[in-house]
C-alpha cells in the first residue's frame, strides 16, 4: 500500500462541471464501466444533491459499477450540511464499497465573502457534519475548499478536527490552480507534520489540482512526492475552467520515471487510457487537443526529419513511451456488410461498451445503413455512431427529416421536419447565410429555441471519400433564471448537413430538457385537413 497511490477518478463530477459537458445518464454508466476496467480506485459518481438526475445517476452507477468485487468504491460530493450528506448517502450506500465526500471552505476569501463564516463557526461546521457522516458511511472524505489559498495555521487546525470526527481521507484541495509546485509540495508535508493524527490513525492525504496557470500535473506529483497517497483526476483533464490534473499524465508520469518518483505506482492499466479518452471526448462533445500529453494524436507523431531518421534508427531516441503501452493501436479491426450481430457485439465490447439488447439492436441497424455507404467500418466510425446514439437518447424533439437547398447563386434554404415528445410532426422551413446557418435557424423556428450557434466543429472519423463526418457543435441558451448556459450536441453521418441537423437538434434538447426558454409552443405544427 505505501507504494501505491490511489487514483480518485472525478471526470463524471468535476470534469462534467466543464462548459457544455452535460453527460446523461446511460453517457455516465457507459464512463462508470470504463473507468472500473481503467482500473481507478474511487469514482467520484456526481453531486448527488444537485438534481435528481444527478441523483438517480449516482445510483445507477453504485448499483451497477459499485457491485464489481475489487471495483472503485463509489462516492459522491456534499457540502457540509446534513442535507447534502443524506442525499449523497442515500445515492453512494448501495454500492459495496460507498464514500460520502464532503467539503467546506477554509480560506478567509471563501469564508468571509462566500459563506459568512467565522473561522471558528467553520471549525465546529466541520466537525459536527465529518461525525454524521461517519455515522452513516465508514469512507468519510474531507475536502477543505480553497486549501491552497488557506492559512496553513488554520488549515492544521481544521484537518485535526475532521480527524477526530472520523475522516478516513482529507483532501487538499488548491481549488483555484494559484499553487507552485514546491509551494503545493511544501502544503502536504507542513500538513503531515503538523497534524500527527493523520498519520496516527492511518488517514490518506490526497491531492486535487487545477489547472488554471497550467500547473495541476506538476502540482499533484510534487504532493505525491510529499506524502499524498490519493490523486483526483479527469480524464482528458477536462473540468472547472482550465480543468482539473488529467488522469493519463500523472499516471504515465509515475509510471516512466519509477527512479525519480521512488517507486510509487497506481493500479491503472495503461493500455485502457487512448480508449477511455476517445470514450470521455465523445460523449462530453471535448476535443482533445492534437499536442496533448499521451493522448493527443500528435503525441507519438514525429515530424522532423532528424527525429523520423532517429526513429527508425532506435525508437528510444525520441520516444520514452510506447504508444501501446497507453493503447494507441495501428490495428483497426475492420467490419463490413456481411459481418453479424454478433462480430459487432464482440468487437463493441472490446471497445469497452457493453449496450443493453434494444441499444445493440439500434447499434446493428445504423451498422448496417453505413455499410451500404461505406465498404470497411473501422473502429472510430463505430465509436462515432455509438456516442451518436447515446446522445439521442432523452430526446424531446427527434428530427424526422431534412433537406437543404444551397449553391452558387441561391440563398440557402432548409426544410425540417421534427417529432415532438408527443409524437406529433412539426414542419418548417428558414433561410440562412450559409447551409448550417439554415438548418440552425430551421430548427430554432420549429422548437422556439433561442439558441445561438457558438461553435461549430466537424472533422472526418476516418480516411476516404466515404468517410463520416463527426459533427460537435455549442450552443448557448437563456435558461428561466435569465442566465445564458452552454449546451452541446454531437452526431456522426456520412452526410454532414444531416449530421450537423441532429448535432444541433441534441444541442437543443439538453437546453430544453434543462429549462431553457422555449417560445413557439406550437410551431410549424402540421394542421390535419
Ligand atoms: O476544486 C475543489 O475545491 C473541489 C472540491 C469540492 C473538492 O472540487
Ligand atoms: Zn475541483
Amino acid at each position: 500500500m505505501e507504494n501505491k497511490v490511489l487514483i480518485f477518478d472525478t471526470t463524471l463530477r468535476d470534469g462534467e462541471q466543464s462548459p457544455g459537458a452535460t453527460l446523461n445518464l446511460p453517457e455516465k454508466l457507459e464512463i462508470a464501466r470504463q473507468l472500473a476496467r481503467l482500473g481507478v480506485d474511487i469514482i467520484e459518481a456526481g453531486f448527488a444533491i444537485a438534481s435528481p438526475g444527478d441523483f438517480e445517476a449516482v445510483s445507477r452507477i453504485a448499483q451497477d459499477v459499485g457491485q464489481h468485487e475489487n471495483g472503485p468504491i463509489i462516492t459522491s460530493l456534499a457540502r457540509c450540511n446534513k442535507t447534502d450528506i443524506d442525499r449523497a448517502w442515500g445515492a453512494v450506500q448501495a454500492a459495496r464499497k460507498p464514500r460520502i465526500h464532503t467539503f467546506l471552505a477554509t480560506s478567509d476569501i471563501h469564508l468571509q465573502h462566500k459563506l459568512k463564516l467565522s473561522r471558528n463557526d467553520c471549525i465546529e461546521q466541520v466537525g459536527d457534519l465529518v461525525a454524521y457522516a461517519r455515522g452513516l458511511c465508514a469512507d468519510v472524505e474531507f475536502s477543505p475548499e480553497d486549501a491552497g489559498r488557506s492559512d496553513p495555521e488554520f488549515l492544521y487546525q481544521v484537518l485535526d478536527v475532521a480527524v477526530a470526527a472520523g475522516a478516513t481521507t482529507l483532501n487538499i484541495p488548491d481549488t483555484v490552480g494559484y499553487c507552485a509546485p514546491d509551494e503545493y509540495g511544501a502544503l502536504i508535508a507542513g500538513i503531515l507534520k503538523n497534524v500527527p493524527s493523520i498519520t496516527a490513525k492511518g488517514v490518506i492525504i490526497s491531492v486535487h489540482c487545477h489547472d488554471d496557470l497550467g500547473l495541476a500535473t506538476a502540482n499533484t506529483l510534487a504532493g505525491i512526492m510529499a506524502g499524498a497517497r490519493q490523486a483526483e483526476v479527469t480524464i482528458n483533464g477536462i473540468g472547472e475552467r482550465a480543468g482539473n490534473t488529467s488522469l493519463e499524465e500523472v499516471v504515465m508520469a509515475l509510471k516512466t520515471r519509477p527512479q525519480f518518483f521512488k517507486g510509487l505506482d497506481t493500479r491503472i492499466d495503461a493500455t485502457q487510457i487512448v480508449r477511455t479518452s476517445k470514450m470521455v471526448s465523445a460523449m462530453t462533445s471535448i476535443p482533445v487537443q492534437p499536442n496533448k500529453a499521451i493522448v493527443g494524436v500528435n503525441a507519438f507523431a514525429h515530424e522532423a526529419g532528424i527525429h523520423q531518421d532517429g526513429m527508425l534508427k532506435n525508437a528510444l531516441t525520441y520516444e520514452i513511451m510506447r504508444p501501446e503501452s497507453v493503447g494507441w493501436t495501428s490495428t483497426n479491426l475492420v467490419l463490413g456488410k456481411h459481418s453479424g450481430r454478433a462480430a459487432l457485439a464482440d468487437r463493441l465490447k472490446q471497445m469497452g461498451y457493453e449496450l443493453p439488447r434494444e441499444e445493440l439492436d439500434k447499434a446493428f441497424q445504423r451498422f448496417k445503413a453505413l455499410c451500404d455507404k461505406k465498404k470497411v467500418v473501422m473502429d472510430a466510425d463505430l465509436e462515432a455512431l455509438l456516442a451518436d446514439q447515446l446522445e439521442q437518447l432523452n430526446e424531446v424533439f427527434k428530427l424526422d427529416h431534412i433537406n437543404v437547398t444551397t449553391g452558387t447563386g441561391n440563398t440557402p434554404v432548409a426544410s425540417v421536419r421534427l417529432i415532438d415528445e408527443g409524437g406529433e410532426l412539426r414542419e418548417d422551413a428558414a433561410l440562412g447565410n450559409g447551409p448550417i446557418n439554415a438548418v440552425c435557424n430551421c430548427i430554432n423556428r420549429i422548437t422556439g429555441a433561442d439558441a445561438k450557434l457558438l461553435e461549430f466543429h466537424v472533422h472526418a472519423v476516418t480516411e476516404g471519400i466515404d468517410a463520416i463526418a463527426n459533427v460537435t457543435i455549442r450552443v448557448e441558451m437563456t435558461a428561466d433564471d435569465k442566465k445564458k448556459y452552454v449546451f452541446s450536441g454531437r452526431s456522426a453521418d456520412t452526410d454532414t448537413l444531416v449530421a450537423t441537423g441532429r448535432a444541433y437538434l441534441a444541442a437543443v434538447n439538453k437546453g430544453l430538457a434543462r429549462g431553457a426558454k422555449s417560445s413557439a409552443v406550437n410551431a410549424g405544427k402540421i394542421e390535419a385537413v
